[in-house]
């Protein structure tokens, strides 16, 4: 009886497994079937795109099961999350043809230099920094332009393959809602198009048509600003640079100095800065290998020595700042740290449990720092929390940025003496105002490859190249 119920246990548990592997293996032969059948379909005009999931196994899962619930009332299951439906209809891919030929064809940059007080700036574009090798590939263009209050006269030429082009405009727009242009507000200069650049148009990130860049001549009035900014290749870095980009579009007389941590430049980098307007430098700055290899990296270090290198060779008055490129500025911020005399500083929002990083000040004067972390710092200030004056710097011929993790600022500001705490001008409204926040972008898995078969011929082919994957 026994040995019975032990053979028919046997024969069940057999027949249990020869279900599951005909189960499996039935499922598997499916997902093959279904994914050869997309790749070689034409998109259904009424085919509905959710965004995919960050990891690739998920999204596959996700799209295998979307797959078996598509022609099912279970589709609609998944509406209630919340992703984005993207609507793909066959039109796409002739659209995006269009739209990238309207983007070759115009030319767009706006001049960062039209200060009231003077009645003839000139801008040359000769900048004194090369730029990295891989640039060299890409067709250069230069521009130069000579603004008055009164006129505009844009010079663009553009040079490639023997062939050169020269044309002028004097179309001035502005902005604002109908009324003037103020004398002082930034002029939007829009380049006339050459015929080159329309007949060659062809996806910005390949580089090959390069928009003007405005060259940087410094005026005296009201005091240049030099903005030092560390980035580095990470997937959200294009929309970081963009939000920081069009923040300081809003501020005159003011230098980019966008510094890569990177071997060579990026030409999706090129493009955003490009298109962004405001006058730049692309420069890079790997961190020394020694550190890249820690676990606590020092963030941006190289980066900022890299701009203040910059400044001791190229500028004379003013005042720089360190901005990050994933903190908020407030444009008043600006306006007021470029008349600082030595040393100045404010108050810094932060997104941690202290709340803020603020100079602390009694009976109108520095009277210490708070700070989440004081770690036996002198300056226990936060990165975004002071500017110096160019002058300052230049009679500091050692001030330099430590590879300290945790004390890069304390020891660039100890590097500043002598400084006393009465030399510190406290603006924001003598520390009473949050003008800037550090803030912090959610990390991001690189996105996922695309898949070219089923893609081909949409406008998704020439967008995937704009994306950034680390
Ligand atoms: C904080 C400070 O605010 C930074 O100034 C400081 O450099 C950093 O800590 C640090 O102590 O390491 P946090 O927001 O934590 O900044 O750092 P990130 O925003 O990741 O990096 C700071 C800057 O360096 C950013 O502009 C970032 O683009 C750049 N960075 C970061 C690099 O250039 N390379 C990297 O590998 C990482
Ligand atoms: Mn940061």
């Amino acid at each position: 009886m026994k040995g019975n119920i032990n053979n028919n246990n046997m024969g069940l548990g057999k027949s249990i497994k020869m279900y599951l592997t005909i189960f499996v293996a039935t499922t598997c032969i499916y997902m093959l079937i279904y994914q050869y059948h997309m790749s070689t379909q034409e998109i259904d005009s009424n085919e509905v795109i959710k965004h995919q999931d960050k990891s690739s196994l998920s999204s596959s899962f996700a799209s295998y099961f979307w797959a078996l619930t598509s022609n099912g009332s279970l589709a609609n299951i998944n509406d209630n999350s919340n992703t984005i439906a993207t609507t793909t209809s066959t039109a796409a891919s002739s659209l995006s043809t269009v739209s990238l030929a309207a983007t070759g064809a115009t030319l767009m940059t706006s001049s960062g230099s039209s200060p009231p007080s003077s009645s003839s700036t000139s801008l040359t574009s000769s900048p004194t920094e090369k730029r990295a090798a891989n640039t060299s590939k890409s067709l250069l263009t230069t521009a130069g332009a000579t603004t008055t209050t009164t006129t505009t006269t844009i010079r663009t030429t553009t040079t490639t393959r023997k062939q050169t082009t020269t044309s002028t405009n004097t179309t001035r727009t502005t902005s604002t809602r109908g009324t003037k242009p103020k004398a002082n507000q930034f002029g939007t200069l829009v380049h006339a198009t050459s015929s080159l650049a329309a007949t060659s148009a062809s996806t910005p990130a390949l580089g090959r048509v390069r928009r003007p860049r405005e060259a940087f001549v410094p005026v005296p009035e009201p005091p240049p600003l030099y903005i030092i900014t560390p980035t580095y290749r990470r997937p959200e870095q294009l929309a970081e640079l963009t939000r920081l980009g069009y923040t300081l579009k809003h501020v005159t007389n003011l230098l980019w100095l966008v510094i890569e941590d990177a071997n060579e430049t990026s030409p999706l980098v090129f493009d955003i800065l490009d298109r962004i307007g405001v006058p730049y430098h692309y420069l890079l700055a790997p961190m020394p290998a020694q550190y890249r290899i820690k676990r606590f990296k020092p963030r941006g270090v190289s980066n900022r020595n890299r701009g203040l290198a910059y400044i001791r060779a190229n500028a004379t008055e003013g005042v720089f700042y360190f901005a990050d490129d994933d903190n908020t500025y407030d444009v008043s911020l600006f306006e007021q740290m470029r008349y600082t005399k030595m040393v100045s500083m404010w108050p810094v929002g932060l997104v941690t449990n202290t709340g803020v990083s603020s100079p602390i000040v009694r009976d109108g004067k520095l009277n210490g720092f708070y700070d989440g972390w004081i770690g036996g710092r002198k300056y226990p200030v936060d990165m975004a929390g002071f500017a110096v004056s160019v002058k300052f710097l230049l009679q500091r011929p050692n001030a330099t940025m430590p590879f300290v993790v945790g004390y890069e600022e304390d020891g660039f500001l100890r590097s500043l003496k002598p400084l006393s705490n009465d030399d510190i001008e406290l603006l924001a409204n003598k520390c009473t105002e949050i003008l800037t926040w550090h803030t912090q972008t959610k990390k991001n898995p690189s996105a996922i490859a695309l898949n070219q078969t089923r893609y081909g011929g949409t406008n998704l082919i020439a967008i995937d190249k704009l994306l950034v994957r680390s």
